[in-house]
């Protein structure tokens, strides 16, 4: 009987745990704050569009998870922030208008906005024989880098929708588009963050040297990690859909390209996101441990859930008060614009 236990235990430690979540968050807030790269600054340089738990504020310290009450998101133990850039449109007569977000596929209906938030291991089925250890409170992290004027890392990507599904070609730069119909279901931003930490330093000076980035295209297997970064945590991925349908009439004639990134970028290759860990507890390190995928995760296998009506009620205090609807003579913090 011993025995037979010992191996029963055995065959059970080799079976790889296989958890994957995919998840909605509802918007959050769109404001010009910026915990993580400019703690204090009220207003923010940029505008972000940010989803997750209301403890969200202009500065995050300490453990998030234990002072959210609510969260935008569909696990109710998940009070972490995610946030990225905001898209504007500019009209031929140099005047801005944000461009709404819309809801994901394969998310439940009546999300408002927001983003669907990725935590996979080495792929989508493997955690490739390692290993996944959750973050730690007071984690966070960006990947890309706002003055970027070329590609950087794998992994920051827009998307040319044909219609919601649409998943490739991958993009380094904004669709080259002259008309709203080249790209008919709107364009998605893919942000995917490192996956290997240094183990110590839960920020780092640039927010990003803390991380080691071995992650390919897409949602491909991310290579091993290196010594310097031994660490696998999850692979954390975000996508955006921007709704740029409702300016097809006034698309520029002229080929000029009319998006542009609340941080003032026109080619897009300034594209980036941040990320600040808020869950509760040991839920994040559980539902790694467990072999959940995507909904099958919810209901309390093991995390809990919420439907939309709470994600869509949760929200937090504009701080900033600015106008950001409507034509805009200038980007929100940008004054003089940006060329066209
Ligand atoms: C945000 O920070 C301010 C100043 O520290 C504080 O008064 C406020 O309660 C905080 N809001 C939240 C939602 O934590
Ligand atoms: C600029 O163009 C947009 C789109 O055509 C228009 O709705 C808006 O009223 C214009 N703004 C100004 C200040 O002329």
């Amino acid at each position: 009987m011993k025995t037979f236990s010992l191996a029963l235990a055995a065959a059970t430690a080799a079976v790889p745990a296989q958890a994957a979540l995919r998840f909605g968050c509802s918007t959050l807030t769109i404001q010009r704050l910026d915990p993580l790269v400019e703690p204090g600054n009220i207003p923010s340089a940029h505008l972000h569009q940010i989803v997750g738990g209301n403890a969200f504020n202009a500065t995050m310290e300490g453990d998030v998870g234990e002072r959210g009450t609510c969260t935008t998101c569909t696990f109710t133990e998940d009070f972490s922030n995610y946030w990225t850039a905001v898209m504007f449109f500019k009209a031929d007569n140099g005047s801005y208008h944000r461009v709404n977000i819309m809801q994901n596929t394969a998310l439940p209906n009546g999300i408002n906005g927001g983003m669907t938030v990725y935590y996979t291991q080495q792929d989508f089925s493997s955690n490739g024989n390692q290993k996944i250890t959750s973050f730690k409170p007071g984690f966070r992290m960006v990947v890309g880098n706002t003055a970027a004027n070329s590609r950087q890392a794998n992994g920051l990507k827009f998307v040319c929708l044909k219609d919601k599904g649409t998943r490739f070609p991958e993009l380094d730069d904004f669709p080259k588009m002259t008309s709203q119909a080249d790209c008919p279901g709107g364009i998605m931003t893919v942000h995917h963050f490192p996956a290997c930490w240094d183990g110590k330093n839960l920020d780092s000076p640039d927010h990003q040297s803390h991380m080691y980035n071995t992650v390919k295209e897409a949602f491909q297997n991310s290579g091993p990690c290196p010594a310097s970064h031994p660490i696998r945590v999850p692979q954390v991925a975000y996508e955006t859909l921007w709704d740029t349908r409702p300016f097809a009439s006034i698309w520029p004639k002229d080929g000029r390209n009319p998006l542009v990134l609340s941080n003032g970028d026109v080619k897009g290759y300034g594209t980036h996101a941040d990320y600040l860990f808020g869950w509760k507890g040991d839920s994040l390190q559980r539902a790694m441990d467990s072999q959940c995928m995507f909904t099958g995760c919810e209901n309390g296998n093991p995390l809990k859930s919420q439907a939309i009506g709470p994600m869509n009620s949760c929200t937090v205090p504009k701080l900033v008060d600015e106008n950001i609807d409507g034509w805009l003579p200038e980007l929100p913090g940008r004054p003089g614009g940006m060329p066209m």
